[in-house]
């Protein structure tokens, strides 16, 4: 069957960031790459996004009006101005919700007081612009907290408007955030019907509402980033105090593990490296992309050494304080150490004062740079991701695709991504530890090592399998049009 005998469908993707508009992490990267693999699949996107004035020129000058409305916010008592800015590129149509007031400032994110506010604002206009336009989807796709009002605004505010004809998916990216804040100003801002706010709903504890619980509770499908964070959160381990809600809810719940586009993610075309390659030269070209890197970041240059990479968020979740336990114990001489990431205070200093600890050994750039970050795909042995939670985790994916050897903690996506290396099997992509622990990892991190250092033939059948390996977005988006389908059989 081609997927264009697979039913069309529409589906509205909404959520707060989209590469290359604006992204802090995977989120922006899954808001890319899924609708375009959508419209493959036969169906219709629309992605709906915030108007951020972060949001680079280049993108702003070519976003086109497609109206304005106002919309009455809550019980502010006010009417706040809607506008839409429309860009279309690949098939993808996004929409751009436009208020200068709620969506202003040098990132998308800031502080509750604020996201509180913009998000029960955009959820809304999100669902207001769709009948502005007057273009209903079958689906509406939610994601993460940010989007969390809107299964509950499409059967109350909206539900004798054209729009509630949809049915609502919402997507868990992370659980760990989740829009809490006292009831009274999510009431205010929302201007949601008091019966929502209510302990199976919204309210959680006594006082405050959970606009992410609230839109587990109403979607009529809830899903996650693979299969093992669907089970994890479901433990009051994982579950950030939803567990016991997403237990209630476990029947509308699944894991579709993600994947990456590639196109953006492509080392024989990437405009960002120096060094191109593919899998029928990586073992000759990757040595040289190595070069390029180590020149690039002051390391000493010699493509004997063993390069060991870190792309990450510097936040609890990504296990830093295991990585800079470990850190001293690997500065041999023959190990060479690059971390590319913004985040805590902790965490950015102590990079750096390993870096000062150990020039042309260790380099921290504390930076959120794209380019660089592929350059560091391209030009390490390994990549390192030993999160204590990871709901799915790109960073491993990029890495196999590039050739490079993950060393992973086993949980959630990195779990259901990384297999182990096997000696006797001569199978799997890389190495992995289980519990929470810095011995595990250096464990991990020196199997790795010998490995590289005493068996190379094997190290780099690994270098190719790992290319070899699919990690696209093939089946997975598949797997999203059989739950759309599923929802709308007329
Ligand atoms: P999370 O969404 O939890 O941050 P993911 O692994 O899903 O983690 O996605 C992270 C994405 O952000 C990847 O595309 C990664 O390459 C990118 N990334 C993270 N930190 C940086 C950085 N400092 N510079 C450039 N890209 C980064
Ligand atoms: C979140 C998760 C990450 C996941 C990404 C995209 O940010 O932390 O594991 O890959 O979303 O789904």
């Amino acid at each position: 069957m081609s997927n264009f005998d697979s039913p069309r469908r529409s589906v509205a993707f909404i959520g707060s960031e989209c590469h290359p508009f604006v992204k802090t992490g995977g989120l922006g990267d899954v808001m890319y790459a899924l609708p375009r693999e959508l419209v493959n699949l036969n169906c219709d996107v629309r992605v709906i996004l915030p108007r951020y004035e972060c949001i680079p020129a280049k993108y702003q000058e070519k976003m086109v009006y497609r109206g304005e409305f106002y919309m009455d916010l809550g019980h502010t008592g006010r009417n706040v101005y809607i506008g839409i800015m429309e860009y279309i590129e690949d098939g993808v149509v996004y929409d751009f919700i436009d208020n200068q007031e709620f969506f202003s400032g040098a990132k998308p994110y800031t502080n509750l007081v604020d996201d509180i506010p913009k998000y029960c604002l955009f959820g809304k206009a999100a669902l207001a612009v769709l009948n502005y336009l007057d273009w209903i989807p079958d689906i509406i796709h939610c994601h993460d907290w940010q989007a969390g009002l809107i299964p509950l605004y499409l059967r109350t505010t909206f539900a004798t408007t054209p729009v509630a004809r949809a049915k609502s998916v919402i997507t868990i990216h992370n659980l760990r955030f989740q829009g809490i804040y006292n009831i009274p100003t999510i009431k205010y801002w929302s201007g949601l019907p008091d019966f929502l706010f209510d302990g199976s709903i919204l309210k959680q504890g006594q006082d405050d509402a959970n606009m992410f619980k609230g839109g587990l509770a109403y979607a009529d499908r809830i899903t996650t980033v693979s299969n093992t964070y669907a089970q994890e959160i479901q433990t009051a381990e994982y579950g950030e105090n939803l567990d016991g809600h997403l237990r209630y809810h476990n029947t509308k719940l699944r894991g579709i593990v993600n994947g990456i586009d590639y196109g953006m993610w492509d080392p024989a075309t990437d405009k960002a490296l120096t060094v191109n390659y593919d899998i029928s030269n990586v073992l000759e070209k990757k040595p040289e992309a190595k070069i390029a890197l180590q020149q690039e970041l002051g390391l000493a240059v010699d493509p004997g050494k063993y390069v060991i990479g870190l792309i990450s968020r510097l936040t609890d979740q990504k296990g830093l304080d295991l990585v800079n336990a470990v850190i001293p114990e690997l500065m041999d001489g023959n190990t060479q150490i690059v971390v590319l990431g913004t985040g805590d205070k902790v965490y950015e200093d102590s990079f750096r004062a390993y870096e000062t600890a150990y020039p042309g050994q260790f380099a921290a750039c504390i930076q959120y740079d794209e380019a660089r970050a592929h350059r560091i795909y391209a030009g390490a042995d390994s990549l390192l991701v030993p999160s204590r939670f990871e709901p799915c985790g790109l960073t491993q994916l990029n890495a196999m695709h590039y050739g490079t050897v993950p060393i992973v903690r086993e949980t959630g996506g990195l779990k259901d991504t990384v297999e182990p290396y096997n000696q006797y099997y001569l199978s799997g992509n890389g190495f992995t530890f289980d519990r929470y622990d810095a011995g595990l990892l250096l464990g991990a991190i020196n199997r790795s090592k010998t490995f590289y250092f005493e068996d190379r033939y094997h190290w780099d059948e690994m270098v190719q399998r790992n290319m070899a390996k699919d990690v696209s977005w093939e089946n997975s988006a598949k797997q999203y049009k059989d739950l759309y389908l599923e929802l709308t059989q007329w």
